[in-house]
């Protein structure tokens, strides 16, 4: 699926449910289950590498694991995105555009890379180039060592800059924003006030859409954050534990409304 598809569904009020996968497997059962975006995030340092942060994925290993979501993905022709790992783009432009043009090729839709001003110029750079970008605001696991695990912009200022932030980055050229870990307030905020979808994961209801790491939704996490749910338990089966979370999410059913965070 191209991005003209994926942004047709948003414009119809459809909220859009995105899961992380990371191989070809799990990419037929979730794009079959009606998963409209499949994230190849670097949190498959944890879940599949078993490291305790996303920081050694490699551009390598991204590549590889985007190439079998997309091949797992062909028939039911989902959305990828992966995402850039740390290290391949912080540098600037040139050498982002290179670790985005290497994601591409090995199939997915758009990269996400994590930050605020520091990033418009590069996502400049490659949305003039044809690269379709998502950003990535709130809580960055690639800067886990300066944040910590915790829930960002609480305060007045924070918010502030994160929605003008959020302003740049669009008027830069993203095309969508992952809002990760913010006041539910703060994110319905930034939704009113962009016209590219939000996906939101531990940022309340109000986004355009929710993400969730694979390995929370099927129980699979020894310690899930908080704002996860595990939609297994109920469901009973793979399939039908992933139907009820596109469910859930489409009819505005998860997450339930958070207040203050
Ligand atoms: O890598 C990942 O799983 C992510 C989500 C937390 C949005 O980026």
């Amino acid at each position: 699926m191209f991005l003209p598809q994926l942004l047709a569904k948003v414009e119809k009020g459809e909220k859009l449910a995105a899961l992380t996968c990371y191989d070809a497997g799990f990419a037929r059962l979730l794009a079959g289950a009606g998963v409209d975006i499949l994230l190849v995030g670097d949190s498959l340092g944890m879940t599949v590498q078993g490291h305790a942060t996303t920081l050694a994925v490699t551009l390598d290993d991204m590549a590889y694991h985007t190439e079998a979501v997309a091949r797992g993905a062909t028939e039911a022709g989902a959305f990828i995105l992966a995402d850039l790992p740390f290290g391949a783009y912080q540098e600037g432009p040139a050498q982002a555009f290179a670790s985005a043009a290497r994601l591409l090729a090995a199939g997915a839709n758009m990269v996400k890379l994590e930050g605020g001003a520091v990033m418009v110029e590069t996502v400049a750079f490659l949305a003039a180039r044809g690269v379709p970008v998502c950003a990535h605001l709130g809580l960055l696991p690639q800067s886990v060592n300066l944040t910590g695990y915790r829930a960002q912009a609480r305060e007045n200022k924070a918010a502030e800059r994160l929605l003008k932030d959020a302003l740049a980055l669009e008027a830069a050229g993203a095309r969508m924003l992952v809002l990760e870990a913010i006041p539910a307030r703060l994110a319905a905020e930034v939704t009113r006030n962009l016209a590219i979808p939000t996906i939101g994961i531990g940022a309340g209801p109000d986004c355009d859409g929710q993400v969730l790491v694979l390995h929370d939704v099927l129980g699979l996490t020894a310690k899930p954050p908080r704002f996860a749910k595990d939609f297994m338990q109920a469901a009973g089966g793979l399939e039908a534990a992933i139907r009820a979370y596109v469910e859930a999410v489409k009819h505005g059913d998860f997450p339930a409304p958070i207040h203050g965070f």
